[in-house]
C-alpha cells in the first residue's frame, strides 16, 4: 500500500520533529543555569511512575468508593500518598487529587465561598498569583476582592492594616497566595482576625510547600490556617500537580461538613480524571521529602541568602535588604523601570533562565521592573554557597558589565558539566537532564 506508506512516513516526520524539540529542550536545560523559582527537576523514581499504566486509568471518587472498576492497586497508592502527605505536613487531612496548584485553589473557592461574596487577597503587583486574582480563579468564581495593604520595605502584608481591613470588611475568606514570597506571612494575626469575623484563612503554599515540609519555613496549619493548598513540583520537587491539606478533623458535625465541602469542591468541582500516574509520583515525592526534605530545604534557603548577598555586593538592588534579603528560596531584584523583560532576555542568551517580575509600584505586568530568581534547581544539582557567588558573578558580567552573552553561554556550558547529577533523592547520581528513551 504505497499511498498509506507515504502518509505514515509524512506523519512520522512530525513525531520526529516533536522528539527533537524535547531532546533540544533537555540539552538546553542541561547546559544552562535554571533559576526560575517555581521550577525543579524530577527524581528517577518519580519519573518512573509517570510512564506506568496508571497514566491511562480513571478513578473518580475516593479509595474504596469508585465509579470505575480496576482501581484496587491505585487505591493503595492513593491511600499511601495521603498517609505520607499527612506525615510530611503533620496534619489530619490530605487531598492529593488536584492536578495543579491552580486547580486546588479553584476547588477551595468552589467549596468555601459563593459568587458575590468577599475575600481579602494580596495585589498582583505585591506578588500575588492569578489563581486568587480577578483575571484568574477568583474572577471565574465571581468573588469580590479586597486587597491587603502591603509594606514594600519588609516585602510583606502590612499586618496592622490587614487586621483592620478584615475587621471592617468581614470577608468570607482571607487568602494568602504569594508568588513572590521572600518572608513568612503574619498568619497568626491574620487567622485570628479571620476567625473573629467568622472567615476561614486559606494559605496557598504553592511556592514554599517543600520548605514547609522540610520544616524550614513557617508552619501555617499550626499558626491558624484552616486550609493549605500547594503545587507539588516547586520547592517540593515532585511531579506537576497540586494538593490540599488541613488540620481540621472529623471530630464534630461542623468539621465533617467543612471537609465534605472541600472534598466536593475537588470532585466533582474541578476534577474528573486526576492523572493517576502523577498521584503515584506524588507519593514517591512525599517519601523522598520525608527522607531528604529537611537537608534540601535548608540548603535551598542558605543558597538563596548567599546568592542575594553576592548579588548585592556586586551592585544589584536586591529587595528585603534590611531583613537579610530572603528567608525562602526566592530573590527579587529591581532592574529599572520597565526593564525586567530586557534583562531576562539578556540572561537567557547567556544561558541563565529566569523570569521578569512585577515589583511593588509596577502597574504593567507585561513590562515589569524586576526579576524573580530561585535556587531550588541549582541546589538539587549539588550547588552550595560557593557556587552561588560564582553564579552571581555571571549575572554581573551579563547585566552590569555587558559582556557578550554568547561568550558567557559557552563558559556556563562548561561550568554545568560538573553539575548534572541529582541530589536529595533515592538513587543519587541519576543524570536528571539526560533524554531517557523508551523506544
Ligand atoms: C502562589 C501561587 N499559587 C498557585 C500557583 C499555581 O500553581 P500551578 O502552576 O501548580 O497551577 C502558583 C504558580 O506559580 C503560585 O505562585
Amino acid at each position: 500500500m504505497p499511498f498509506l506508506g507515504v502518509l505514515s512516513m509524512s506523519w512520522y516526520n512530525e513525531v520526529e520533529y516533536i522528539r527533537k524539540q524535547a531532546r533540544l529542550n533537555n540539552e538546553f536545560f542541561a547546559n544552562s543555569l535554571p533559576m526560575i523559582a517555581s521550577e525543579n527537576v524530577l527524581s528517577p523514581l518519580c519519573k518512573e511512575m509517570l510512564i506506568t499504566d496508571f497514566h491511562g486509568r480513571y478513578a473518580e471518587g475516593t479509595p474504596g468508593k469508585r465509579y470505575y472498576e480496576g482501581c484496587e492497586f491505585f487505591d493503595r497508592v492513593e491511600e499511601k500518598a495521603m498517609e505520607l502527605a499527612k506525615k510530611l505536613f503533620n496534619c489530619k487531612y490530605a487531598d492529593v487529587r488536584p492536578t495543579s496548584g491552580t486547580t486546588a485553589n479553584i476547588g477551595i473557592l468552589k467549596a468555601l465561598i459563593k459568587p458575590g461574596e468577599t475575600a481579602c487577597v494580596l495585589d498582583l503587583a505585591n506578588g500575588a498569583h492569578i489563581s486568587f486574582g480577578k483575571w484568574g480563579g477568583a474572577g471565574v468564581r465571581g468573588i469580590n476582592l479586597v486587597s491587603y495593604p502591603f509594606n514594600d520595605e519588609e516585602m510583606n502584608i502590612d499586618v496592622d492594616g490587614a487586621v483592620k481591613l478584615i475587621k471592617e470588611v468581614k470577608p468570607k475568606l482571607c487568602l494568602n497566595g504569594r508568588s513572590v514570597f521572600l518572608f513568612p506571612s503574619p498568619i497568626k494575626e491574620l487567622s485570628q482576625a479571620a476567625h473573629d469575623v467568622g472567615a476561614y484563612l486559606i494559605y496557598d503554599a504553592a511556592h514554599v510547600l517543600g520548605l514547609i515540609g522540610g520544616k524550614q519555613f513557617q508552619d501555617p496549619l499550626r499558626e491558624g490556617a484552616d486550609v493549605m493548598t500547594g503545587s507539588t513540583h516547586k520547592t517540593l520537587p515532585g511531579p506537576q500537580g497540586g494538593m490540599i491539606l488541613s488540620d481540621h478533623n472529623e471530630a464534630t458535625e461542623a468539621e465533617k461538613s467543612f471537609l465534605r465541602k472541600i472534598n466536593f469542591g475537588i470532585f466533582p468541582g474541578v476534577t474528573s480524571s486526576y492523572h493517576l500516574h502523577h498521584v503515584a509520583a506524588k507519593a514517591i515525592a512525599y517519601a523522598e521529602h520525608l527522607e531528604f526534605g529537611e537537608a534540601y530545604a535548608k540548603q535551598t534557603i542558605a543558597n538563596a541568602q548567599a546568592f542575594a548577598q553576592s548579588l548585592f555586593e556586586r551592585g544589584f538592588k536586591v529587595f528585603g535588604e534590611k531583613l537579610g534579603f530572603t528567608k525562602s528560596h526566592q530573590i527579587l531584584l529591581a532592574i529599572g523601570p520597565g526593564k525586567g523583560k530586557e534583562a531576562s532576555k539578556k540572561l537567557v542568551e547567556a544561558g541563565i533562565v529566569t523570569n521578569m517580575n512585577t515589583i511593588p509600584g509596577d502597574n504593567d505586568p507585561l513590562n515589569p521592573s524586576g526579576l524573580r530568581l530561585g535556587t531550588p534547581e541549582l541546589t538539587r544539582i549539588g550547588m552550595k554557597e560557593k557556587e552561588m557567588s560564582e553564579v552571581a558573578e555571571f549575572y554581573k558580567r551579563v547585566l552590569l558589565d555587558n559582556e557578550k552573552p554568547s561568550k558567557i553561554k559557552a563558559e556556563i556550558k562548561e561550568y554545568r558539566k560538573d553539575y548534572q547529577e541529582l541530589h536529595y533523592c533515592f538513587k543519587e547520581g541519576f543524570r536528571g537532564y539526560d533524554y531517557h528513551k523508551l523506544v
